[in-house]
C-alpha cells in the first residue's frame, strides 16, 4: 500500500462506542499493545473515566453525523465502529475514513455487511481498507472455510455453523439486540442455491451437533452474514448457514411463519421491538465451555472436509478479533478495498485473535 495519503494521518486509532462492552475492551487491548486509542462517544462520566484509566484522549460526538465530521477533520489512521446499527451507521462512517484511513466494524447481518462490501472499489481507489464482520460472527466460520479451501479448487457446497457461547451480563436486552431478533423473524432465512441468494425459512436445516470437546449444541438457519462471507471466500454455488441463536424447538418453528407475517406490519414490528428491548435478561454463565465456528465443505469429486475454530466466550473473542484487525490496519498491513477479516488477512487472523483450528485431518 502506498503511503502518500497516510502521511497526513494522525496514527491514532479511534474507538466509536468506547463506553460499550466491546468498545471498552477493544480500547484496553489496543492500549496494552502500545497503540494510541482515542475514545469517541457521547459526553458522559463513563467515557471520561474510561479515558482517564487508559490515559487516552477523548472526542465528544453525540451522533453519527458529528462522528463522521470529526473523522474527516482529524483524519485518524483507523476507526473501529462498535456503535452497532450497522445498516444505518457503517457506510457514512466508512466514507469519512476515505481517503487513506482504514475502517473496522462488527456487523454480522445480511443488510449491513453487503452494503459495506459494495464500497470495495471506492475504498481501493482511495487506498483505504474497510473490514466488516470483525467479530465472532463472520470471522469464526469464515476462517474455517478459508483454511479448508486453501490450495483447492472451488467447492460444490459449503455449510457453516456459528455456535457462539456467551455469558449474559443480565439487565435489559437492549434495542440493537431486540431489533436483530425481530428482523430475523420478519425476514426469514437465506441460502445460496445455484450461485444465487434465495429465501429459506428461519429455522431451516436444523442441526444437532456434537462438538470436538464432547458437548452438544442445536442450531438452525437464520439470515446472518456468515452466509455471505462463506460464499465470497469459497465461491461455492451452494452455501447454507446455521446459528445456535436461531430457534430450534419444533413448536416455535411451526409458529414462525405466522409471527413473520405479523412482524411485516410496521407498527406491530416497532411495538414488539420496544417490548423486547426492555425485557430483562438473567445473569447467566456461558452455556457451553467454548464458542465454535464450523464448516463442512464438499467438492465436486465427492471429497468432504470438516473443520472447527475453537474460542472461549464469544464476546471476548469479538473484542479480540476487532482489536487484532485494527492493530494490523494501524501497522499498514491491510490491502486497499472492502473485505471480511479472513478475506483481507487470511485464516491466520482468527488464530491471532485467540482461536484454535481443529481440523478433520
Ligand atoms: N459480530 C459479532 O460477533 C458481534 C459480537 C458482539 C457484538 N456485536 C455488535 O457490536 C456492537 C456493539 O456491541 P456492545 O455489546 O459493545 O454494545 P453496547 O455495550 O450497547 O455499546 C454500544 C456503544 O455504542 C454507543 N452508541 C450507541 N448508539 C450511539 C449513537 N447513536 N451515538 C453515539 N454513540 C452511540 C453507546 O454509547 P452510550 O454509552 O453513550 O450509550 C456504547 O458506547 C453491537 O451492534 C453488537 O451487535 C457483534
Amino acid at each position: 500500500m502506498t503511503d502518500t495519503t497516510n502521511a497526513t494521518r494522525s496514527g491514532d486509532v479511534w474507538i466509536l462506542g468506547a463506553t460499550g462492552r466491546i468498545g471498552s475492551a477493544v480500547a484496553a487491548r489496543l492500549a496494552a499493545e502500545g497503540l494510541d486509542p482515542v475514545l469517541v462517544g457521547r459526553e458522559s462520566d463513563r467515557l471520561r473515566k474510561a479515558a482517564a484509566e487508559l490515559g487516552a484522549k477523548v472526542v465528544i460526538a453525540d451522533d453519527i453525523d458529528t462522528m463522521a465530521a470529526e473523522i474527516s477533520r482529524h483524519r485518524p489512521s483507523v476507526v473501529v465502529n462498535t456503535i452497532g446499527k450497522y445498516a444505518e451507521t457503517a457506510t457514512s462512517i466508512a466514507h469519512a475514513c476515505l481517503p487513506g484511513g482504514h475502517y473496522v466494524d462488527l456487523a454480522a447481518d445480511l443488510t449491513a455487511v453487503p452494503r459495506l462490501l459494495d464500497l470495495r472499489q471506492e475504498a481501493a481507489a482511495a487506498d483505504s481498507t474497510l473490514v466488516t464482520g470483525s467479530g465472532f460472527g463472520v470471522l469464526a466460520s469464515e476462517a474455517v472455510v478459508v483454511k479448508l479451501c486453501e490450495g483447492r479448487p472451488t467447492p460444490a457446497a459449503v455449510r457453516v455453523d456459528a455456535l457462539s457461547s456467551v455469558a449474559s451480563e443480565g439487565g435489559a436486552m437492549g434495542a440493537a439486540y431486540a431489533a436483530s431478533i425481530v428482523d430475523a423473524i420478519a425476514e426469514g432465512g437465506r441460502a445460496y442455491a445455484g450461485g444465487r441468494l434465495v429465501k429459506t425459512r428461519l429455522g431451516a436445516d436444523p442441526q444437532h451437533l456434537t462438538l470436538p470437546d464432547g458437548q452438544t449444541v442445536k442450531s438452525a438457519g437464520a439470515p446472518t452474514a456468515e452466509l455471505l462471507a462463506a460464499h465470497e471466500v469459497s465461491k461455492a454455488p451452494t452455501v447454507t448457514v446455521t446459528t445456535a441463536l436461531a430457534p430450534t424447538s419444533p413448536v416455535v418453528r411451526v409458529v414462525l411463519p405466522l409471527a413473520a407475517k405479523l412482524l411485516s406490519i410496521g407498527p406491530v414490528r416497532r411495538f414488539v421491538t420496544r417490548q423486547m428491548a426492555g425485557a430483562k435478561m438473567k445473569l447467566a454463565p456461558r452455556p457451553r465451555r467454548h464458542s465454535w465456528g464450523h464448516a463442512v465443505i464438499t467438492w465436486p469429486d465427492g471429497t468432504r472436509r470438516e473443520g472447527w475454530l475453537r474460542a472461549d466466550d464469544g464476546m471476548d473473542y469479538t473484542a479480540a478479533a476487532a482489536s487484532e484487525v485494527a492493530a494490523r490496519l494501524a501497522r499498514g498491513e491491510g490491502k486497499p478495498g472492502a473485505y471480511t477479516p479472513a478475506a483481507c488477512f487470511g485464516a491466520d487472523v482468527a488464530v491471532a485473535a485467540g482461536g484454535t483450528f481443529v481440523l478433520d485431518d
